[in-house]
C-alpha cells in the first residue's frame, strides 16, 4: 500500500486525487494545499518544495504534481535528487510550457505542426513587423502567466496594443521579457493529452474545453468554464495523426536532445481542414479536462503514474474508457475572471446522486460549512449514455447547487452536439 501526496489545489486535483483513491494500492491520500473537498488538507503551499519535500519523506509519499508552476520551478529534479518518487516532467521537460519561445523553437527545428512565428524583445520592431503581415495574429509572452498571456488579435491595432500591454507595460512581468507574434490560425480548438513516461505515450481520452467566460465563446478568457469528453471533434483518423505527427513525435524528439519527458503531455491543437497544429503545450492535466476524463476511467490510475514513473508504461495494457461521455461544467463566483466575492456558503450538496461528482476547486471548509474562495468554485461532473443524456443530467446536478453568487455558462457541451 502506498500513500499519496497530491500538489495542488483545483478541481483538477480533487478529481486525481478521487481516481486515485479508487486504486486498492493507495492507502491515504494527503493534498498540498488543497481546497475544501480534498483529502487531507496539509498546509504546504506549492512553491515550498522544501516543506514538500519534508512532507514527503515523513509520509513515505509517492508524489502526483498537478500544476505547471512547480514543474516549472524543479519540483521533480528535487524529488528525484532525494530519491523520492515522483508523478510529472522535469524543470528541463516542463520547459515545453514553461517557456513558449523554447516549445516553438523546439517544434520548428522538429517539424511538429504549428504556425510561424517570429520573437521580439522591442516593441517598435514588434509593431513595424506586425504591420508589415497580411494576416492576424496572436502575440503571446514567453513565460508562465497564469493563462492570461496568450492575446488573439483581430487587426493591427489590438496586435499592436498586445505588444504594448506584454513588453511596455510589463503586464506579466519577467514572463512577458520576450514575446512571440504567430499567425493565427482560425479552425475548432480541442484538448490531446497522453501520458508518457519518456519513450511511449499512451492517449488519454479527447476533450474540448471552454476557455470564455460567456455562452457562444464570448467574453474573455478564463482558466476554463467546463468541458466535455469524448469529442467528436477528434475522430479516429484524426486522432491517429495528431498521436503519431505531434505526440509520438514530441517525446522521441524530447528524448533524441537528451530530456527524458514524463508525465501528463498536454497539446492544445487547433483543427483547420483537418489539419492539427500545436497551439500550445502543457506539461500536465488540463483543468478542467481532468475532471471529465478521470471520470471516464476504467483503469487504476496509480498504476499508471507508477508505470510512468519506472519507464514501464510499454508494459501495461492500453487504458480502457468508459463508453459514456461526461462534462464538466464550472460553477464560478459571479465576476470572474475579474473580481468576484468570496466566503459565501454553498448549500445543495446533499442533493446531488452518488454518480455526480461535484469536484471543489475555490472553496474553503470553515466551521464545517463549504464557502466559495476563489474564481472557479465548483466543476459539477457527470456521465451519460451520449453526449446529449450527459449535458442533461450535468444541468440537473448544477441546479441543485447554490450559492448567492454562482454563475456558470449554460452551453457546455453544446460544441459538440453541433458537430454531429
Ligand atoms: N484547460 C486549459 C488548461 O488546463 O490549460
Amino acid at each position: 500500500m502506498v500513500n499519496i501526496l497530491i500538489i495542488g489545489s483545483g478541481g483538477r486535483e480533487h478529481a486525481l486525487s478521487w481516481k486515485l483513491s479508487q486504486s486498492e494500492k493507495v492507502e491515504t491520500i494527503f493534498t498540498a494545499p488543497g481546497n475544501g473537498g480534498t483529502p487531507n488538507n496539509v498546509p504546504i503551499n506549492v512553491d515550498d518544495l522544501d516543506g514538500l519535500v519534508d512532507f514527503a519523506k515523513k509520509n513515505n509519499c509517492f508524489t502526483v504534481v498537478g500544476p505547471e508552476a512547480p514543474l516549472a520551478a524543479g519540483i521533480v529534479n528535487k524529488f528525484n535528487d532525494h530519491n523520492l518518487k515522483i508523478f510529472g516532467p522535469t524543470q528541463q521537460a516542463a520547459q515545453l510550457e514553461s517557456s513558449k519561445i523554447w516549445a516553438k523553437n523546439f517544434m520548428k527545428r522538429n517539424n511538429i505542426p504549428t504556425s510561424r512565428f517570429e520573437i521580439f524583445d522591442d516593441a517598435k520592431k514588434a509593431q513595424k513587423y506586425v504591420e508589415s503581415l497580411d494576416y492576424n495574429v496572436v502575440v503571446k509572452a514567453d513565460g508562465l502567466a497564469a493563462g492570461k498571456g496568450v492575446i488573439v488579435c483581430s487587426s493591427d491595432d489590438e496586435a499592436k496594443s498586445a505588444i504594448e500591454t506584454i513588453l511596455i507595460k510589463k503586464t506579466f512581468g519577467d514572463a512577458g521579457n520576450r514575446i512571440i507574434i504567430e499567425e493565427r490560425i482560425d479552425g475548432i480548438e480541442a484538448s490531446y493529452i497522453a501520458l508518457s513516461d519518456g519513450d511511449v505515450a499512451l492517449p488519454m481520452a479527447t476533450s474540448q474545453d471552454h476557455k470564455r467566460i460567456f455562452d457562444g465563446d464570448k467574453g474573455p478568457n478564463t482558466g476554463g468554464m467546463g468541458a466535455y469528453s469524448t469529442t467528436p471533434i477528434i475522430d479516429d483518423s484524426l486522432a491517429k495523426k495528431i498521436q503519431e505527427e505531434i505526440i509520438d513525435k514530441t517525446i522521441h524528439a524530447m528524448k533524441n536532445e537528451g530530456i527524458l519527458f514524463k508525465g501528463f503531455l498536454y497539446a492544445g491543437i487547433m483543427i483547420r481542414d483537418n489539419e492539427p497544429f500545436v497551439l500550445e503545450y502543457n506539461v500536465r492535466m488540463g483543468d478542467p479536462e481532468c475532471q471529465p476524463i478521470t471520470m471516464r476511467m476504467d483503469f487504476d490510475l496509480y498504476d499508471y503514474f507508477e508505470a510512468s514513473v519506472g519507464g514501464k508504461l510499454s508494459s501495461m495494457p492500453t487504458p480502457t474508457w468508459k463508453k459514456q461521455s461526461a462534462v464538466c461544467v464550472v460553477l464560478a463566483s459571479k465576476g470572474y475572471p475579474e473580481s468576484y466575492p468570496s466566503n459565501e456558503e454553498i448549500s445543495g450538496f446533499d442533493s446531488i446522486s452518488n454518480d455526480v461528482c461535484v469536484f471543489h476547486a475555490g472553496t474553503k471548509k470553515t466551521d464545517g460549512k463549504i464557502l466559495s474562495n476563489g474564481g472557479r468554485v465548483l466543476g459539477v461532473t457527470a456521465l451519460g449514455a451520449s453526449l446529449e443524456d450527459a449535458i442533461s443530467n450535468v444541468y440537473a446536478a448544477v441546479e441543485k447547487i447554490s450559492w448567492p453568487h454562482k454563475y456558470c455558462r449554460q452551453d457546455i457541451g453544446q460544441k459538440g452536439l453541433s458537430y454531429f
